[in-house]
């Protein structure tokens, strides 16, 4: 079989990866790809624009792909597989409607809302002096955000009423978010851990993924601004057997129930970002319509089953007999960044990437090959992966490959990983003081 992956990330070398080891795949295209798909055995990279969705279908038309992957949300949005669908082309992912639960915020909250998902409260608003007003009664701290995709960076946690009424400006007034800001949600501010909860839905049946969870400040201790995320590792000790229940009867069933009720079909990843409170209370912070970028390397490097197998079945009927086998390690990635990142960063910096061994894999993301050296090419450069007995090995792991990579001014997170790490040590010094007594 052929397959074609849109997108050139992280994620994407990540999905190639492990289309390509399926017995059943003879080939795998990727648009537009990276350095790190370049390098894969059977996977080809295509120069076409991911936003270019005629060109999209001509090359899997002309090239008898007999499944195409979308990685990110952008061409979801725009229609991608409702594109596809018409010419009779099977394509993965959720047409433009279910999109929406990642393409309009205002859209999912009122989603959310009617099927009785648990959520932050919140408010939604396109005039500037009703936002204000609301704002002087809810107080701070606060979230603010912008409607529309915005790169993950519509989200403004506000500490104070002022700083929430200048972001809200920012979106309204000064158009700082372009479209995508002209209406803003206003929501209360969660505490608690979060975690990323990725499913496979086929419509009806629902086969959830190992659980995530990511980082998204650009520095340690999650300071700094908000990036794509800077590291991952699954699975997430947060997400233990009681909470992983509650995720799937609080909120993934009702929201397929929810999608189905409001005449929508879901096909493709679904992921839900979690807050789960200390009391293990639930609470979705967003949905996304596609896999999670970096959750998607930690997630497939200890993925046992064919990943064809389950993107078939979502396709055809059947996910409800799959069952997703997983590497019982557990696996965590290090995002290594390009200087500046999240801000402005050079580009065509040489890159050495040394030796990958069974525990340990570099995603691309970033990257592009010069000739035969693989040279930066993006903000989030590669993503380092390694799997270890815990997180708290697999961190060790990662970050010992990660010394045998470099390109200048990289940047990356020296603590990916550190509230898995604490849960495991308090754990094991539990464990210690049990078997003392
Ligand atoms: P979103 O794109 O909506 O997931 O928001 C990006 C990040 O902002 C999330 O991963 C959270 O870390 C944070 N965030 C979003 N909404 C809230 C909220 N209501 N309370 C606290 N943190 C939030
Ligand atoms: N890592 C968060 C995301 O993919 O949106």
């Amino acid at each position: 079989m052929k397959i074609l992956i849109i997108g050139g990330g992280g994620r994407e070398h990540a999905l190639a990866w492990k289309l390509s080891q399926s017995p059943r795949v003879s080939e795998v295209f990727v648009v537009p790809g990276n350095a790190g798909t370049a390098l894969e055995e059977n996977v080809t990279n295509i120069e076409l624009s991911i936003s270019d969705l005629d060109s999209l279908v001509a090359f899997a038309e002309s090239h008898a792909i007999d499944y195409t992957v979308i990685g990110p949300e952008a061409p979801l949005v725009d229609g991608v597989v409702d594109r596809f669908e018409e010419k009779g082309l099977r394509c993965f992912g959720p047409r433009a409607d279910c999109a929406q639960l990642e393409g309009s915020k205002a859209f999912t909250k009122e989603f959310l809302k009617r099927h009785n998902i648990p959520t932050a409260a919140y408010g939604t608003f396109t005039d500037v002096s009703q936002a204000m007003t609301y704002l002087d009664k809810v107080g701070a701290p606060i979230v603010v955000k912008a409607d529309g995709l915005a790169a993950g960076k519509g989200v403004i946690l506000a500490k104070t009423v002022d700083e929430a009424k200048s972001a809200v400006k920012d979106m309204l007034q000064s158009n700082q978010f372009g479209e995508a800001g002209s209406r803003v949600v206003i929501e209360e501010f969660l505490t608690g851990e979060e975690a990323s909860f990725i499913v496979i839905v086929d419509g009806t049946d629902v086969l959830p993924l190992a659980s995530s969870q990511d980082h998204k400040a650009a520095y340690d201790s999650d300071m700094g601004p908000n990036t794509g995320g800077m590291g991952a590792y699954s699975p997430a000790p947060v997400v233990d057997q009681i909470c992983h229940d509650r995720i799937m009867s609080e909120v993934i069933q009702p929201t397929i129930h929810g999608l189905a009720a409001d005449g929508l079909r879901y096909r493709g990843f679904l992921y839900a970002g979690i807050m789960v409170a200390v009391d293990g209370t639930p609470k979705v912070l967003e949905y996304n319509c596609r896999f999670g970028d970096p959750e998607t390397q930690p997630i497939l490097f200890r993925l046992k089953s064919d990943l064809l197998d389950l993107i078939e079945a979502a396709c055809h009927g059947g996910l409800g007999e799959q069952i997703a086998v997983w590497d019982s390690r557990a696996a965590l990635g290090v995002v290594m960044a390009a200087p500046g990142y999240p801000g402005d960063y050079p580009r065509g910096t040489d890159i050495s990437l040394g030796q990958d061994t069974e525990d340990t894999k570099i995603f691309h993301a970033g990257t592009t090959m010069s000739g035969d050296q693989p040279i930066t090419s993006g903000g989030r450069v590669l993503c380092v992966t390694a799997l270890g007995s815990d997180v708290s090995e697999a961190k060790v792991k990662a970050y010992e490959r990660l010394k045998s990579v470099h390109f200048e001014g990289a940047e990356y997170r020296t603590d990916i990983g550190y509230r898995a790490v604490e849960r495991e040590s308090s754990y094991s010094s539990r464990r210690e003081i049990d078997s003392a007594n």
